[in-house]
């Protein structure tokens, strides 16, 4: 397992769910989102999330049967907080389990999860999960009074949504990119200042990643759509080297 709890380094967590949205187009087996976690392993990934939705639009149970099975870089698992899902992470004790909020009719993860509406039943949902040995990350927005009920309910990481940032920067809204980037600045030092590890993605690009990759506090992110779009291009392996060398270089200019 590589470079787990480093000192600063930043982890590159890569989303294989729209190779199952393309395989699942012609309902088959190709293309296959587990030979797309291995090349991703082999071209740099330190880990590989899947999101294991309730309608299984994309990833299927036997998908994550193969990677627990295959994969020797961590398996990042990502769901709802329902009982159904618990008992499907409890089976597979994955290295880590980021907790969504899911909607039926969204097309993807919109918004973080609320943690302080449900901080009880959050609180009782995680324990087993982190008796089992899965780091419990929370899927959250850049939000103050979250990322606090985060802390409280005893999760050791959070996963800052950074959908909106990127939205705003690809509309060429750079004020209100600027002051989105503030915010999860600002919430990403609180986390860390909490005792959390932070984390984030949503939406990243390499157009966006580099000001989210230099924020000290964040150790990994989770990028999926763009890379597997990129993936079309110029394939997995070149399009995952380049963001990691944009990471990289952010990293390094912010260190400077
Ligand atoms: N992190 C979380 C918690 C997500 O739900 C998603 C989307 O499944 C991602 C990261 C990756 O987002 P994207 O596919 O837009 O890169």
């Amino acid at each position: 397992m590589a470079q787990l709890h480093d000192g600063g380094l930043l982890r590159l967590g890569v989303n294989i769910d729209h190779v199952a949205t393309v395989r699942n187009a012609r309902g088959g087996a190709y293309p296959d989102p587990v030979r797309a976690a291995l090349l991703a392993e082999e071209a740099g990934a330190d880990g590989v999330t899947a999101h294991l939705r309730e309608d299984r639009r994309h990833i299927a149970d036997s998908d994550i049967d193969r990677l627990m099975e295959r994969l020797r870089v961590p398996l990042n698992l990502e769901m709802a907080a329902t009982d159904e899902m618990q008992r499907i992470a409890l089976r597979h004790r994955p290295h880590a389990v980021c907790l969504v909020p899911e909607k039926r009719e969204e097309r993807t993860t919109e918004g973080g999860l609320d943690v302080l509406a449900e901080e009880a039943r959050l609180r009782a949902f995680i324990a087993p999960l982190a008796e089992a040995g899965s780091r419990v990350s929370i899927f959250i927005g850049a939000d103050r009074a979250q990322i606090e009920a985060a802390a409280r309910i005893g999760a050791p990481v959070i996963e800052l949504h950074t959908g909106a940032f990127c939205d705003l920067s690809a509309e060429g809204q750079g004020e209100a990119a600027a002051a989105e980037l503030a915010r999860l600045r600002e919430m990403a030092a609180l986390g860390a200042e909490l005792g959390l590890e932070v984390h984030a993605g949503h939406g990243l690009t390499y157009d966006t990643v580099a000001p989210i990759a230099a924020l000290p506090p964040v150790r990994e992110l989770n990028i999926g759509h763009f890379l597997i779009g990129e993936a079309i291009f110029t394939g997995l392996a070149p399009a995952i080297a380049r963001m990691r060398a944009l990471m990289d270089a952010a990293r390094s200019e912010g260190a400077a």
